[in-house]
């Protein structure tokens, strides 16, 4: 497929490029006005997100409003869990709920897994094709799922957490259980995968957000091989992972066959640079509390950064942006890549 603009795949490909690509995390949703009002059309966000048509309209929006290098399709990473039969509440401003969690085997056993569970993720899949009809081959398309360790987080949890002590208590009294639950998740995610690329999109970003919480004998116990079976089982497109807060497990992801490595705003680039593999392109990590800041600043901190990481970069925050950021703190930050001269 050529791309008006393919900036972002010549990047994670690890090719020269004139400049770095640029694009958000958590791009599309509540930091746009034409999101806001899309959204209060519906009851609420899973009512929204199972609407393939509004999903992909919530797609393209940053993409004709800030011009950004890549689309990210609108989805959740907990639909994976509600597939499998774990059903899932999302509170408004408080975030997600599961009524249900897991709790031991018995509760592993009943859920569904594979091809079975992603079925059920078919308007994800209409969602990345409605989304491709839009962008009308202007940039490439980003599917993406959550980890397997952050979606057990949350199965095992059932809402986010200060210290994810429940989930984590798991690992040490019922391991065989954890793993079962891991592997059942990552089964399922290369199913659901494997159709993100049969409907169009062009990488994929898995997305360990609790990274962080592990220690980094259980990130290579726990997280490491189930992240490599699925690098391992979808050669098909370049892929990225963002392991937030695992500045530990770099020497670990950088053997992993992911492209991309993601880096959150406590990673100096040099550090990232010397622990990953020589062939890995690295993404980030701007803080997104820098987006508060004046225009003059962000442009000077923007460029400051991509000089930082020296090439074979693609610029993006180091976590979602927030919702009530500024748009013109976005703009500045685009502006301030476009405009980059080396
Ligand atoms: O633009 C994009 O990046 C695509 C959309 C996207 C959403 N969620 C939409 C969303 C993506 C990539 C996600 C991923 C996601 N969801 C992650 C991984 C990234 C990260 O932030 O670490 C996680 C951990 C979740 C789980 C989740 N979903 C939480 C904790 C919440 C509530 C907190 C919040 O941000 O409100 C959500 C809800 C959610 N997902 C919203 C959006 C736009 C807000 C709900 C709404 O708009 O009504």
């Amino acid at each position: 497929m050529n791309y008006q603009n393919d900036l972002f795949l010549r990047a994670a490909r690890g090719e020269q490029v004139e400049r770095p690509p640029v694009w958000l995390m958590r791009q599309a949703g509540r930091i746009l006005p034409q999101y806001r009002a899309l959204r209060a059309n519906f009851p609420d966000f899973k009512a929204f997100v199972k609407t393939p048509k509004a999903a992909a309209t919530a797609t393209v929006q940053p993409v004709d409003e800030l011009g950004v290098d890549a689309a990210i399709v609108f989805s959740d990473i907990l639909v994976v869990p509600e597939a499998m039969g774990l059903d899932y509440e999302m509170i408004e401003a408080k975030g997600p709920k599961f009524p249900k969690v897991i709790e031991n085997q018995g509760d592993i056993d009943q859920l569904l897994e594979g091809v079975a569970a992603a079925t059920h993720l078919e308007y994800v899949w209409d969602a990345i094709a409605e989304s491709k009809k839009l962008i009308d081959g202007r940039i490439p398309l980003i599917g993406f799922a959550g980890a397997p360790w952050t979606i057990f987080a949350y199965m095992v949890e059932g809402s986010g957490s200060k210290t994810f002590s429940v989930a984590r208590r798991m690992l040490y009294q019922q391991p065989e259980a954890a793993h079962a639950l891991l592997q059942k998740i990552t089964t399922t995610t290369i199913a659901y995968l494997k159709g993100q690329i049969a409907a169009g999109a062009d990488l994929l970003q898995i997305f360990d957000s609790w990274a962080g919480e592990l220690t980094p004998e259980q990130y290579r116990i726990f997280a490491i091989p189930y992240l490599q079976q699925i690098a391992d089982a979808l050669p098909e497109v370049p892929k990225t992972i963002f392991a937030k807060g695992a500045w530990f497990a770099l020497e670990d992801l950088g053997e992993l066959p992911y492209q991309v490595v993601g880096l959150d705003w406590n990673i100096p680039p040099a550090f990232a640079r010397e622990r990953t593999g020589s062939h890995q392109v690295l993404q980030g990590n701007f803080d997104p509390c820098n987006l508060y800041a004046s225009p003059a600043e962000i442009r000077h901190n923007t460029h400051e950064m991509i000089r930082q990481f020296g090439g074979k970069h693609i610029v993006n925050l180091g976590h979602g942006v927030y919702p009530d950021t500024p748009l013109d703190g976005v703009r500045a930050f685009v502006d301030a890549v476009k405009t980059y001269h080396k």
